[in-house]
């Protein structure tokens, strides 16, 4: 969602430095773009936004500046309309803010305010920007930002700039906020990977928290009583170079091309945290939970801890957490993210919390607030994940899951080599693109595809029909192949593009057979196994790798879906509405 990035420091090209940092944020999702500097000159704060994509847009006409805050939108509160797009600037010229989250109390906070400000846009962030200009009458800019937001209801992240104090203040209960210090120069973004072409050695903020950027420096203090915290830096590992496109034309065929490396990593990697994780579900009531493909991930974990362990568990979506409501210390909660940030999950994991569960957070992003609140924490080591589709992130969810199942019957070094294997097996899929790029031209002229699955196959299913939806815009469905009698069925016609997965299991005779029920009303049937089979119509091969077959299985469809996007002159890296990390509700 929303884009923050700030800098305060010693070089007098701040706009350009936040503009460059909002660019790399671009792939969150926005549909308006601001940047405002402190003018030196004339002591107050200049400020360019606009509605749309930044592309080639600069901020030359903004004066030079050693103070600049940026922020990339994804509305909530208010049209997407230029007034509406932060930063908003305070009466007095003085204070910049930008803002994620929501101001549940925005109007009862407007009450009071409204005979003595002018409003310049729609938006919650304005009304909480006009106490501070009020507070700070009377208060230091820090303590001004600090009361105002403790008077704020919801999960927010502000960052307010100080033309007077020459400072950064941020506060948060929500969202994430990134900072770091490099030299006579002070940074913060709302996602770390904006950060590491600085430092990778990064503060996160906690929620209740408060941070304070001057030139160089960085202060903490809790946002309750404004006492003074102790800043803990931690070293990430990610590179900046694997945050960039490099040689790809896409970061969506860019991470799909890494996940070789990242399963061969998590092979080797992996294995100990499997068992450690192992070992403390073992006696525990198991539950699963995330949001879209993560969710499905959850799902597939679900399934593979019944077929390789015989352990029974449930996956749950993070927004319908009523079935994990009342857990105990029996229970144990599985909260799988790429990003960790999801508030959905966020609130479904404090809540467990609350009751006295453990949650194990597989998570993607170190630092961030899942991987912060777990009781025991998984990274998964996929590197930074730009395109807003999960695609590396969900197969290393399912290594992952892979490793930990075969740990939970024993079987560990069986789960490392079916990695291994699939690593392999998913070069032999790369170097066989001509194929996928003709189905992908033939399959976007339809307007409805489905996609089967029976048993491990059916997450599989509906995480490829996702894909396929979410970079194309058509309609796209994935299916439990013994629910097609139920009335799915009533939706083929003559041409229909039918994707099957079949995997060389006991699923394989049954999931065929549903494949013929299909093709006998006309389906064009897209076969996506180890076994060809003369009923398939199209088939995308793949090695058999027993479970690990799903990955397989995904890498396909991924590919399907990258294709498409491409015969369609679509985005695929930002595809229209879709945010990376969804922080609001
Ligand atoms: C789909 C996609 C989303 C995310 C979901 C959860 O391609 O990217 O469905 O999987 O928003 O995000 P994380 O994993 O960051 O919690």
């Amino acid at each position: 969602m929303c884009g923050i990035f700030g800098y305060v420091g010693k070089l007098d090209k701040a706009g350009e430095i936040v503009l460059s940092g909002l660019k790399k944020l671009e792939y969150r999702g926005y549909d308006s773009w601001g940047v405002a500097v402190k003018s030196e000159t004339q002591n107050s704060i200049l400020v360019k936004k606009k509605t749309g994509k930044i592309n080639h847009a600069t901020v030359e006409d903004l004066p030079k500046s050693t103070l600049a805050l940026g922020h990339t939108r994804w509305a909530t509160h208010g049209a997407v309309i230029n007034e509406n797009a932060h930063p908003h600037t305070d009466c007095t010229k003085r204070f910049a803010i930008v803002h994620n989250g929501i101001i549940e109390n925005y109007q009862e906070i407007k009450k009071n305010l409204a005979q003595k400000h002018h409003f310049r846009s729609e938006t919650d962030t304005e009304i909480l920007l006009h106490l501070i200009e009020e507070l700070a009458i009377k208060l230091p800019g820090s303590e001004a930002v600090r009361k105002a937001f403790t008077r704020a209801r919801g999960l927010n992240a502000i960052v307010v700039l100080d033309a007077l104090e020459n400072k950064i203040y941020t506060a948060k209960t929500g969202s994430p906020i990134v900072l770091t210090v490099k030299g006579q120069n002070s940074y913060l973004a709302s996602d770390s990977a904006s950060l590491l072409a600085f430092s990778n050695e990064l503060l996160f903020l906690n929620d209740g928290e408060m941070a304070i950027l001057s030139s160089g420096k960085i202060t903490l203090q809790n946002i309750a009583d404004g006492k003074t915290l102790l800043p803990h830096f931690q070293k990430v590992d990610w590179k900046f170079e694997e945050s960039e496109m490099g040689k790809y034309p896409h970061f969506m065929i860019k991470e799909i091309e890494e996940q070789p490396k990242i399963l061969l990593n998590i092979s080797a990697n992996l294995a100990e945290s499997a068992e450690k994780i192992a070992a403390f579900i073992k006696n525990k009531n198991v539950y699963f939970s995330g949001c879209g493909t993560a969710y499905f991930a959850a799902l597939a974990g679900s399934y593979y801890l019944m077929s390789l362990a015989k352990k029974r568990s449930l996956a749950v979506y993070a927004n319908e957490p009523i079935l994990v409501k009342n857990l105990t210390d029996d229970d144990v909660l599985l909260a799988l993210s790429q990003s960790g940030e999801t508030i959905d999950l966020i609130e479904t994991v404090k809540m467990v919390q609350a009751e006295g569960a453990k949650v194990v957070g597989v998570v993607n992003v170190l630092g961030s607030t899942l991987f912060r609140m777990a009781n025991e924490k998984v990274l998964l080591g996929a590197g930074p994940e730009i395109c807003v589709l999960a695609t590396k992130s969900f197969t290393a969810k399912l290594g992952f899951l892979t490793l930990l199942s075969y740990a939970l019957s024993g079987n560990l070094k069986v789960g490392q080599r079916l990695l291994a294997q699939a690593a392999e097996a998913l070069d032999t899929i790369f170097s066989q693109k001509q194929k996928i790029k003709a189905l992908a031209k033939k399959l976007v002229k339809k307007q409805h595809i489905f996609v089967i699955g029976r048993g491990l196959s059916y997450p599989m299913a509906l995480e490829s029909a996702l894909k396929i939806k979410e970079v194309t815009y058509l309609h796209a469905e994935g299916f439990a192949a013994g629910e097609l009698k139920h009335g799915v069925i009533a939706l083929i016609e003559k041409g229909t593009p039918c994707v099957v997965l079949a995997l060389n299991d006991e699923n394989y005779e049954s999931t065929i057979a549903s494949a013929m029920e299909l093709k006998a009303r006309g389906g064009y049937i897209v076969g996506i196994s180890p076994k060809n089979n003369e009923i398939f119509d199209d088939y995308l091969p793949t090695s058999d790798v027993g479970v690990a077959t799903n990955i397989l299985q995904i890498a396909w469809a991924q590919l399907l879906s990258y294709y498409m996007a491409l015969e369609l002159k679509l985005d695929p890296d930002k595809p229209r509405n879709l945010a990376k990390s969804v922080t609001v509700k």
